[in-house]
């Protein structure tokens, strides 16, 4: 019993497996049934791979830049987080910041739409309608940070150790598992008009060019100084300040434990400090099976 946290333990969602909790899955035929809009953007994740940062610059493109309202409201009242109001009973006082799909559905137009669910519980007609941005991230960073998410929020109450973390992580019983089957669904639909497929190692790289990218995948254009202020605002060392985005209210309210950070160490390469090297011969086979036959790559260290 490593995970203390759930009241209602897990199941999994067919086909595919995706694991989640029993009050999504009776809420899941809502989120599939939604009404999509044109002017949406969806910001589609598995966890860790960079959603919070990716959607702070979507909310922003989408708002013409406007910083001093992006300051006055947390970033999930302006970005609902899809099945979040399903994942458990349990809420420790975040129920007020939760839209249900009912709320979502009334929002006005332009919303920016953040679910981590796959692609196949999604509205079918969704790729054809909005844009869609997917962001990847190499699994072992993944790992270790969903890990560090695992002991951070209550809801999850993980006890283990990163060795057994990452054996749950691959034998897909954590939450929003599988991994692979997520990001190569999305990475097969990489070439639709309306798909922008990115990589956290290259916001990490050159966030100023996947700024740009995005941008220009949303038909905006940037001033050099909205695009200068942009790339100061996303950089780590101010985003990890930044209440709007740090989630650091989750201390008060009880849903996280004080120790550790949602916005945590924002590197490329992390796993290096957590992995012994016979894990890392383990999760390097996983990794090479899951990816025999595609044309997908991760890059793990920069
Ligand atoms: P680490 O735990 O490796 O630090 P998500 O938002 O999908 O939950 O992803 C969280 C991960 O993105 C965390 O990774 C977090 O630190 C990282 N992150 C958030 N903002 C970032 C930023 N501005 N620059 C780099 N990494 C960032």
């Amino acid at each position: 019993e490593l995970f203390t946290g759930y009241d209602e333990g897990l199941v999994r969602s067919e086909p595919g497996g995706f694991v989640a909790t029993p009050t999504y899955a009776r809420n899941a035929e809502k989120i599939f049934r939604m009404q999509v809009r044109s002017d949406d953007v969806w910001l589609l994740t598995f966890p860790k791979c960079g959603t919070t940062w990716t959607c702070e610059l979507l909310w922003l493109l989408q708002n013409n830049c406007d910083f001093e309202a992006a300051s006055k409201a947390g970033l999930t009242l302006r970005t609902p987080f899809l099945e979040m109001p399903y994942l458990t009973s349990r809420m420790y006082g975040i129920k007020d910041m939760l839209m249900t799909v009912d709320k979502v559905e009334q929002l006005p137009s332009p919303r920016v739409i953040r679910p981590h669910l796959p692609f196949y519980l999604l509205p079918p007609q969704l790729l054809d309608t909005a844009k869609v941005v997917y962001v990847a991230r190499n699994p072992k960073d993944v790992i270790v940070s969903y890990y560090f998410h695992h002991k951070l929020i209550k809801l999850h109450g993980y006890t283990g150790t990163l060795e057994e973390f990452a054996q749950f992580f691959m034998d897909d019983e954590v939450y929003n598992a599988p991994f692979f089957p997520h990001i190569l669904e999305a990475w097969s639909k990489r070439h639709h008009p309306n798909m922008h497929f990115m990589f956290y190692e290259d916001m990490k790289r050159d966030l100023r060019g996947e700024i740009e990218k995005v941008a220009a995948f949303l038909g905006k254009s940037l001033s050099e100084e909205q695009l200068v202020a942009l790339t100061e605002h996303l950089k780590f060392e101010n985003f990890q300040k930044n209440e709007s985005v740090n989630n650091e209210s989750g201390k008060k309210t009880g849903a996280f434990n004080q120790e550790g950070r949602f916005i945590r160490k924002g590197k490329t390469g992390d796993w290096k400090n957590h992995f012994s090297p016979e894990l890392n011969v383990r999760i390097d086979e996983w990794i090479e099976k899951n990816l025999t036959g595609t044309d997908l790559t991760f890059v793990t260290e920069l």
